[in-house]
This record gives structure tokens, C-alpha cells and sequence, in this order.
């Protein structure tokens, strides 16, 4: 048994009734929501530049006819639309605004743009661009904890896609 105590039925109903303008966010809610707002904008603006990074690998290698590394590419820029997606789901959720200003893009994202000239330095910086994914992803989830189980659960699903990414670049990168 954990000493978690539960709340009764008369006070869960009464208080679900309160404050039904904040949608999902309820009384229980214990995290810190502006600071977990801001760091699922961070991740979005991470996400959002790891899309626009592949998108530009993904073009550049199929010009070089590298075609295996080209496909690898895009499929990733696909996943990090996705994970920018939910992203600012939960943002909305949460009462607050996926920030999706160009101008702050790079500023906030933990990954970096790295054009990339040649195939092995696309890969290598996708490689330490996932990397740092894995890294901030990993502190998010410990740093959230038990205080808001959903966004926690969203960065784990992405998370463990991120470190799948960054071995299939780990994997590319070796045959280069
Ligand atoms: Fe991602
Ligand atoms: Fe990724």
C-alpha cells in the first residue's frame, strides 16, 4: 500500500464543479504548470528545428544520391512533426500557447540547425542533435515526476523514439 490518500466521492464531485474553465487542469493538478508549460514549449521549438533540420538532410542526400540515408531522413522528420504535435496538445491542454514563432525557434530549442555539408557531417550532427534530445528529455521526465503523470508519459513515448533515432544515426554514421 502506498500513503497516497485518496480523496472522496462527495469532494471529488464538488470539486470538479469549480473552475470548469480550466478544461483538464483540475485542483489535484501539483506541478508547477507555467514551468511545465515553458518546458513543453522548449521541446516544441526542439522538435520543430529537428523537423526543419531532416527536411534539409532529407533533400541535400537525395541529391547526393545517398538514398538509404535520404529515407532515414525523412521518416525522422515525420516522427519530430509528430512529436511537435503532441507537444502542443498538451500545451492547449495545460491552458497554455505552443509558441510557434520562427523568431524563437532556435533561440529556445535545446538542439542546434546544423546545415550539414557533406553525408557524415549530416549525420554526425543528427546524431548529437538526438543526443541532446535524449539528454533534456531525460531531466524533463525526472524533474516532472509524479506531478503530472500525462506529460510525463508524452515525454517518455518520445524519448524512447528519440533514442531509437539516435542509433539508426549511430548506425548510419559507421558505415560512412
Ligand atoms: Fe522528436
Ligand atoms: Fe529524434
Amino acid at each position: 500500500m502506498s500513503n497516497v490518500e485518496l480523496t472522496d466521492k462527495h469532494t471529488l464531485r464538488e470539486r470538479a464543479r469549480q473552475h470548469v474553465e480550466d478544461g483538464a487542469v483540475t485542483e489535484g493538478y501539483s506541478a508547477d504548470r507555467e514551468k511545465i508549460i515553458q518546458l513543453l514549449n522548449e521541446s516544441l521549438a526542439t522538435e520543430l528545428v529537428c523537423v526543419l533540420r531532416y527536411k534539409r538532410h532529407y533533400f541535400m542526400a537525395s541529391g547526393i544520391k545517398a538514398a538509404a540515408a535520404a529515407d532515414e531522413f525523412l521518416e525522422h522528420a515525420t516522427q519530430e512533426a509528430e512529436h511537435a504535435d503532441k507537444l502542443a496538445e498538451r500545451i492547449v491542454q495545460l491552458g497554455g500557447e505552443p509558441d510557434f514563432n520562427p523568431d524563437n525557434l532556435s533561440k529556445n530549442s535545446h538542439a542546434q540547425y546544423v546545415a550539414g555539408n557533406s553525408l557524415k557531417e549530416m549525420v554526425l550532427e543528427d546524431l548529437v542533435a538526438e543526443r541532446i534530445a535524449v539528454d533534456s528529455y531525460r531531466e524533463i521526465i525526472q524533474y516532472i515526476g509524479e506531478s503530472d503523470p500525462t506529460t510525463r508519459r508524452i515525454f517518455e513515448d518520445i524519448l524512447a523514439q528519440e533514442e531509437e533515432h539516435a542509433d539508426d544515426m549511430a548506425d548510419l554514421l559507421k558505415g560512412l
